[in-house]
């Protein structure tokens, strides 16, 4: 039996009508059309499904849509305007963080979690964040670089010093 449910999804509060046993990602995915978020194994182990969930990166595969029901979250889609990209969506390009693209989605919603935590990560703390968010083809080490360059993008436009610690 369907209900209908309240998302609040990159700041639009709008109503669903689905089934209880539906996941997050299913529900943005086919309901709202939001394609961003990627179902890879769609049993939590990939991570290519990540969003923020009242500021919490969650694998949405895992999340059933009325957990989600009165919570903010943010998809991919809600990082950054379409014409103005984020500084990590912007550093994943430049810097070769995105080969095949299915696990970026994932990697920048909880790379942004990771910055609004720590905003001057190392190395070290990089790869501990998104240990669990798997990627089959860059070998990880663009993708670290990528986020310390936004790190720093970031750490720049706020006016602090762009120092680094080390790891
Ligand atoms: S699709 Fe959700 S963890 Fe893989
Ligand atoms: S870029 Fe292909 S899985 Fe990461």
């Amino acid at each position: 039996m369907t209900r209908q449910y309240l998302l609040t999804v990159n700041g639009k509060t709008s109503f669903v009508t689905t089934t209880p046993d539906r996941s997050l990602l299913d529900t943005l995915r086919d309901g709202l059309g939001l394609t961003g978020s990627k179902k890879g194994c769609d049993e939590g182990e990939c991570a290519s499904c990540t969003v923020l969930l009242d500021g919490v990166p969650v694998n949405s595969c895992l999340v059933l849509v009325g957990d989600a029901a009165g919570k903010s979250i943010v998809t991919i889609e809600g990082i950054a305007e379409a014409d103005s990209p984020h500084p990590l969506q912007k550093a994943f390009v430049d810097l070769g963080g995105v080969q095949c693209g299915y696990c970026t989605p994932g990697m920048i919603v909880s790379a942004c979690a990771l910055l609004r935590e720590q905003p001057d990560p190392t190395d070290e703390d990089i790869k501990f964040y998104l240990a669990g968010n798997i990627c089959r083809c860059t070998g990880y080490n663009k993708i670290t670089a990528a986020v310390r360059s936004a790190a720093e993008t970031m750490r720049a436009a706020a006016g602090s010093a762009p120092t680094r610690r080390t790891a």
